[in-house]
Parts: C-alpha cells; sequence; structure tokens
C-alpha cells in the first residue's frame, strides 16, 4: 500500500473548505457557538473538523486502517478514541466468557481488571520476575509462562503486557512460541509499544513476535493525539466478528474524528520516516544515559543490563543519593520544569519519543547535575518484589458482591473490593477479588508518604477501604 498517503488527512482538508449549513451535531456546528476565547487559544481549524461520523468518511477511515494493519504488519487493525483501555477490555471480552480461565501477567494494567470484571474470566496471575539491582519489574518470563501453562492447560488465552512501563519488553517471540504450542492464544498490551518494529534497534513488535491480538496506544510512544489507539489482530486464530461485535459494546457511537487523523499521520510519519526518527531518539536518550551514569551515585541501565529493553525509555536510580523518586519529582517539577513520565520510590522513568529534542535532554542533565548539588534527605526506600496476594473471588464476583468499608489497617486479611493502583504506572497493588495483605498495606502507606499517588481507591486518603462484608 501507498503509506506516503494519508486518507483521513485527505478528507480533512476537503472538509475544511466545504461550506455547509450545519444541521448536524456536535452543537457547536463547526465552531460557530465555541467560546471565543476557546476558539482564540485551539484556532478555529479544530472546531471545523470536529465532525461527526458522516457517511462520505467511512470509506476513509476503512482505509486508514487499512493502512494501519500494513504498517504495523497486522491482518486487521481497528481504530480506538477510548485508548488502550477500550483495547485491552474489548481483547478480554472478545476471547473470554464468564468462568473461562486466562493467563493474566501479574504487572497488566488496571484497563485489564476492569475487562475481567465485564468478561466474568477467571484470572490466573502470573508472577512477574524482579531485579533488585534496579528495583526492576521484568514482566513475565518465559519460564514461568510454561510451567503455568502446563498447570492451566486449559486456559482460553495469555495476556502480557510488553514492553512494561520501564521499557522492558521480555522475549516475546518464545513466549508466543509457547502458548501457540499449548494452542492458547496471546494477547498483548503493547500500550508502550507503537513505535516498535520501525527501527533495528529497537526490541521487535508484538506482532512482529506472533501475537494473535495486540492493541498500541499510538498516543504514547508515536504521534497521534492522547486517548488515541489501535487495537491489531493477526492470523486466524481469533475471529474479526467477534472483535467487531465486542467494540459494538465498548466504543462510543460519536468517535472524534481529530483523534482519527492522528492516528491516520502518526502511521504515515512513523512508515515513512520511522526509523530516522527513532535514530535520533535513541541517539538522545543514549547521550542522556551516559552523561547521567557519569554522576556520582545515579545509576541506569541499558540493553546490555536488561535484554529486550526499549531505550527509548530511561529508568535513573536515585536510591543512593538518600532521596525518593518522588522528592525527584517534585524538585524537577515544581523548581526546573522538567517533568518524568513516572516517579517511583526509587526511581525517575523518562520517556523519550521522536518528539525529544537536544534542548529538552540538555535540561534533563542539567537538573540531575544541579540535584547532585542539593543537600538531600536521608530517607532511603527500596522496594522488594511483591508476592502476590491470594485471589478467592474472581474480579467480577468481587465487584458485585455485599462491600463494606473498613479502616486500612484493620483490612489485612479481607478481600478487596477495589483496586488500588500506584499512578503511573497504574498496576494494581492489590485487585479487586484479592486478600488484602500486610505487605501491601505498607507499601501503599510507604507510597502515600512518598508523595506518590494511589489510584482507585473510593476513599482518596486510603484511611479507609471497601471489603467484602
Ligand atoms: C500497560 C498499559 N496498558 C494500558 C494502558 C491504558 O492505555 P490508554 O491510556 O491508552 O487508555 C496504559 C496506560 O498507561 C498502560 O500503561
Amino acid at each position: 500500500m501507498d503509506q506516503h498517503s494519508a486518507p483521513l488527512l485527505a478528507i480533512a482538508q476537503h472538509y475544511l473548505d466545504v461550506d455547509d449549513a450545519p444541521f448536524y451535531m456536535p452543537a457547536h456546528k463547526r465552531g460557530q457557538s465555541i467560546d471565543r476565547e476557546l476558539r482564540i487559544l485551539m484556532g478555529a481549524n479544530v472546531f471545523r473538523l470536529d465532525l461527526p461520523e458522516l457517511p462520505d468518511l467511512e470509506e476513509p477511515i476503512a482505509i486508514a486502517e487499512e493502512l494501519a494493519a500494513d504498517a504495523y504488519g497486522s491482518d486487521r487493525a481497528w481504530f480506538l478514541t477510548n485508548g488502550s483501555t477500550c483495547g485491552v477490555q474489548a481483547m478480554l471480552l472478545a476471547i473470554c466468557q464468564e468462568g473461562d480461565k486466562i493467563l493474566i501477567g501479574r504487572n497488566c494494567h488496571k484497563a485489564a481488571i476492569a475487562g475481567l470484571v465485564l468478561s466474568g474470566a477467571k484470572p490466573i496471575y502470573l508472577p512477574t520476575d524482579y531485579l533488585p539491582e534496579f528495583d526492576l519489574d521484568l514482566g513475565v518470563s518465559s519460564q514461568t509462562l510454561e510451567l503455568f501453562l502446563h498447570q492451566h492447560p486449559d486456559a482460553k488465552a495469555v495476556m502480557l503486557v510488553s514492553p512494561n512501563y520501564f521499557g522492558v519488553c521480555g522475549d516475546l517471540q518464545k513466549m508466543a512460541a509457547i502458548a501457540h504450542s499449548f494452542e492458547v492464544l496471546l494477547l498483548v498490551d503493547a500500550a508502550h509499544g507503537a513505535h516498535l518494529g520501525f527501527h533495528p534497534d529497537l526490541p521487535i513488535s508484538a506482532l512482529q513476535a506472533g501475537a494473535d491480538l495486540v492493541v498500541q496506544s499510538t498516543h504514547k510512544m508515536s504521534g497521534s493525539l492522547t486517548q488515541s489507539s489501535i487495537l491489531h489482530l493477526q492470523g486466524d486464530r481469533v475471529n474479526a466478528a467477534q472483535i467487531d461485535r465486542t467494540l459494538e459494546l465498548l466504543r462510543s457511537t460519536s468517535p472524534n474524528l481529530l483523534l482519527m487523523i492522528s492516528l491516520d499521520v502518526a502511521r504515515r510519519q512513523m512508515a515513512t520516516q520511522g526509523k530516522a526518527l527513532l535514530s535520533e531518539t535513541l541517539r538522545l536518550s543514549r547521550e542522556v544515559r551516559s552523561q547521567l551514569s557519569q554522576i556520582p551515585k545515579l545509576r541506569t541501565f541499558s540493553q546490555r543490563e536488561v535484554p529486550n529493553l526499549d531505550e527509548t525509555r530511561l529508568t535513573v536510580m536515585v536510591n543512593q543519593l538518600g532521596i525518593t523518586g518522588f522528592e525527584v519529582d517534585q524538585y524537577f517539577h515544581e523548581q526546573l520544569n522538567v517533568m518524568a513520565e513516572m516517579p517511583t520510590l526509587t526511581q525517575l522513568v523518562f520517556s523519550f519519543s521522536i518528539g525529544n529534542t537536544q534542548t529538552d535532554c540538555d535540561r534533563l542533565i542539567a537538573a540531575f547535575q544541579k540535584l547532585d548539588n542539593q543537600e538531600c534527605g536521608a530517607s532511603r526506600h527500596t522496594l522488594d518484589c511483591l508476592v502476590i496476594p491470594h485471589s478467592q473471588l474472581t474480579p467480577r464476583q468481587a465487584y458485585f458482591a455485599k462491600s463494606i468499608r473498613v479502616n486500612l489497617d484493620q483490612a489485612i486479611g479481607r478481600i478487596s473490593v477495589e483496586s488500588l493502583c500506584p499512578y503511573p504506572p497504574g498496576i494494581p497493588l492489590v485487585c479487586i477479588g484479592e486478600e488484602i495483605t500486610g505487605e501491601v498495606v505498607e507499601i501503599l502507606q510507604a507510597i502515600l508518604r512518598a508523595g506518590g499517588v494511589v489510584n482507585g481507591a473510593s476513599d482518596r486518603s486510603l484511611e479507609t477501604i471497601l471489603v467484602i462484608e
């Protein structure tokens, strides 16, 4: 296919000039009634192109999705305007029925937990490997996957996160082969992997590895607007009609055209210039890595220490400075306007992409140099690998169970009705339906004390929590 074409951009250019009398939605009527200040701020074209699903958009959208399938290497692609959240839920709902077993990495995103509630599937959580030296989640190993498949050969599918928030991809090719040897589907949450497959120095993409269904947040790591993602299908193990049917349930009936246009041009950009653009991104991230590793007490890692690492993701260990990642993040943000993607107790994670410039990198290096001269507090934390809490009910059973509110310290030993996720990365410390352990309570309190954010709790102070009655 001609990857230089962009059918949705072309139709947008056409619509910009159409002078119609708009008696269709949305109500701002191509910006005619939009708030004046907003129009000045955003520009008039945004509103002229905020169009509903007009009949003549159908064909360009279909062609844009075909181009995306061709560029990313799938057999079918669906544009999503509700993020990978929608794609992850669609994968689970399309594949699993009530009570079906699914092997799922315990580092899954909370979107997957929501997908389990929707589908009623019974998750068998796969423990992830952990590298204490870098306080690093390595994802599910192929050995773990094989072991669990031997124990649960009746599983409908395996769902893995690859890359994870730290850019660790794992040996996905091997895991696809293992899953398929058990005749089990491989679903991959590649929310962080939309750029993979476009540069030889990056790990291969989940589609190249052989996954059956893959969702990628094009907005996170490629050039589209926030909330735009793509769900891909590869091969004939999954019926495309089943995905269509599921998306009918989950998708808005008013997809945002601006988001879809941005998906179309992001695909064109990656397909036609991806390698050159990503070469520069990798050059910048490697340069920063090398400069930061010369600053005393800071540590980073690369593909040398962590195989299958996406080096556009940079993790900087700050624990030897005697300060938490949250404290560094606050200082960088408030004093220097340098913004990390994610702080943790021990690290800061920086997401490099084709949008970053040399100036951004110079500011990041300068920020760490300044930090080196600061008086740091004496706190020092490390977060050991979490033991997977015991799970008694499926997420769906727990979601619909009768609940009561108890103090957090009285919740130990009870079953949680909430998934509590430090955010980012949005990986639940305790999933809905799991037992709340003393260890979980301790970690939650440590994160809150250190200034971190925990999502998913109905009581945001986390003094109380909902548990099953
Ligand atoms: C691993 C993972 N999966 C899914 C999602 C949800 O993606 P989106 O924000 O595109 O809905 C995220 C978001 O951070 C994520 O990190």
